[in-house]
């Protein structure tokens, strides 16, 4: 009896086993049909959704000059229009190049959108850096972010720090000499960085060895996300660990002299005195500081150095204008640049917003659809990413005029459009997002310019420069960067000598 019984068991579960493939298979096929149905029903803007898995990920990002849109948008804009449907980064997509669309996606972060970066970028930078998190714990990160980088702090601690990084970065140029100005650039905001991080002293062994380290680890964050031995992006984990060994070393040092001891003269002194992060969150939120501080700036810096040559009536205006102010402080006995001098950089500001205009240090942000959104008549569904293109409508001909063209005059408030200039200025500033939008706005944008304008005053008053390779233009990998360093020479203008380097 109970063999008959234990016998009709397992003929049973050999059915179910025979079955079990075929009603999975059946399954998938009507889950694929249903989102089949889904698709055709909703009204998605005209695309390529590419291979199978690769999609046209390849193609979005071949490199091409970081002053233009690249083949791959320009094709597909002029094929389907401004807001198109692709599958990028192993994901359905929804691209936009429209100004509008961009706009209101930022603008609606955490209500219709969420950021939402490639997992690797989670992997390299750490699952608390402030690009992959998002709600409450964003929001937190975000406000010490934002303390810390306070108009308050520019003002009073960051505007003399500034001009000592650059002095002491341009104070060590040698006439008719070949270098690399990207470098240099670089040399200064991470310098800065540093200091104003963890009150590292530039030029100091351990300040050094971390330059070395973050070099490998930039290598691995701009690389193909492939862990195996030798990659680049192995490498760059095996940096990211060695840093936060050297991070939490200084942590500890710190927290040795007592909580209540520490000086908060720089983020790590004020996370550890005031906030409740844990040591890995402190970590995180250091690195990817350094990460979103350092990069970004230094190569805006770069593009400045290398466009203005270009426009030399431009550097005239830059000259006359930081003359004055200098004269101006000559006069008045002073030496260090303050406030005051800063706000009168007004042809300076233009220079600044025009570089990040044309050059796009960040060409585009990861965004996802957190409900299912119409936009123009087009629906872009709950779950699919949306990556708004920045330099898309930097460059855009209906936007701006003449787009290729370094024009920072553009930027004054009476240019000489010929529409009216100032309903020209406030249009362009509408469509202008160097430092994306909404609640995600850059928390750096404000350090930003003021480094770019202290640099440019030191720059023009002290240098002639000429570009000595015409090849080495910026190219977009997407990430902006000059293959051979931006080579230069530079000569010290004759009777003046501005360079005071007092560290
Ligand atoms: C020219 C230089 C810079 C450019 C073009 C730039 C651009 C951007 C952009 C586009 C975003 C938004 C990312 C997104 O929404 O997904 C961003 C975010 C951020 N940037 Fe910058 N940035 C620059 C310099 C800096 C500097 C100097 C710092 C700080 C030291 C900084 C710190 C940050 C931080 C903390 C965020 C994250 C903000 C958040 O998620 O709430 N950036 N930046």
């Amino acid at each position: 009896m109970v063999d008959r019984q234990s016998a009709s068991m397992s003929s049973d579960s050999e059915v179910i086993l025979c079955l079990l493939p075929s009603v999975l298979a059946l399954f998938l096929f009507l889950i694929l049909i249903r989102r089949k149905q889904q698709q055709t029903r909703l009204h998605l803007p005209p695309g390529n959704m590419g291979w199978p898995f690769l999609g046209e990920t390849l193609g979005y990002l071949k490199p091409y000059s970081a002053t233009c849109t690249g083949q791959f948008m320009e094709q597909h804009i002029s094929r389907y229009g401004k807001i198109y449907k692709s599958n990028l980064f192993g994901e359905p997509t929804i691209v936009s190049a429209d100004a509008g669309l961009n706009r209101f996606i930022l603008q609606n972060e955490g209500r219709l959108f969420e950021c939402s970066y490639p997992r690797s970028i989670g992997g390299i930078l750490g699952k608390w850096s402030m690009l992959v998190l998002v709600g409450d714990m964003h929001r937190d990160m975000r406000m010490i972010s934002l303390n810390f980088l306070s108009h308050a702090r520019l003002r009073t601690h960051l505007m003399r720090e500034v001009e000592k990084h650059t002095l002491l970065v341009l104070s060590s140029w040698k006439e008719n000499s070949v270098f690399s100005a990207q470098d240099e650039a670089k040399k200064f905001t991470f310098n800065l960085m540093a200091k104003h991080i963890m009150s590292l002293d530039p030029g100091k062994p351990e300040t050094e060895q971390l330059k070395k380290l973050y070099v490998t680890f930039m290598k691995g964050v701009v690389s193909a996300p492939v862990n195996l031995p030798g990659t680049a992006y192995r490498k760059a984990l095996q940096s990211r660990s060695t840093i936060l060994k050297f991070i939490e070393s200084k942590m500890e040092e710190r927290l040795k002299e007592g909580k209540e001891n520490i000086d908060e003269d720089d983020l790590l002194g004020w996370v550890l005195k005031h906030s409740n992060l844990s040591k890995e969150q402190i970590l995180d939120l250091i690195l990817s500081l350094l990460f979103a501080g350092h990069e970004t700036s230094s190569v805006a810096i770069a593009l400045a150095i290398y466009f203005l040559p270009g426009c030399p009536n431009a550097i005239q205006q830059l000259r006359e204008e930081h003359t004055e102010i200098a004269k101006a402080k000559k006069q008045a006995g002073e030496t260090e640049l303050n406030w005051d001098d800063y706000k009168k950089m007004e042809f300076t500001q233009c220079v600044i917003s025009e570089t990040l205009r044309l050059g796009n240090v960040v060409r585009f942000l990861h965004r996802k659809a957190l409900k299912d959104v119409r936009y123009k008549g087009y629906d872009i569904p709950c779950g699919w990413k949306v990556l708004p293109v920045i330099a898309a409508v930097h460059l855009d001909p209906l936007l701006f005029d003449q787009p290729q063209h370094f024009n920072p005059w553009r930027w004054q408030q009476n240019n000489n459009s010929g529409a009216s200039s100032s309903s020209y200025t406030s249009m362009t500033s509408s469509n202008f997002m160097p430092f994306g939008g909404g609640p995600r706005l850059c928390a750096g944008s404000e350090l930003a310019k003021l480094e770019m304008a202290v640099f440019i005053h030191h720059l023009v008053l002290n240098f002639h420069w000429d570009l000595e390779d015409d090849l080495d233009q910026p190219f977009a990998f997407p990430f902006v960067d000059f293959q051979n360093g931006l080579p230069i020479t530079a000569r010290r203008h004759q009777n003046q000598s501005h360079i005071n380097p007092k560290i």
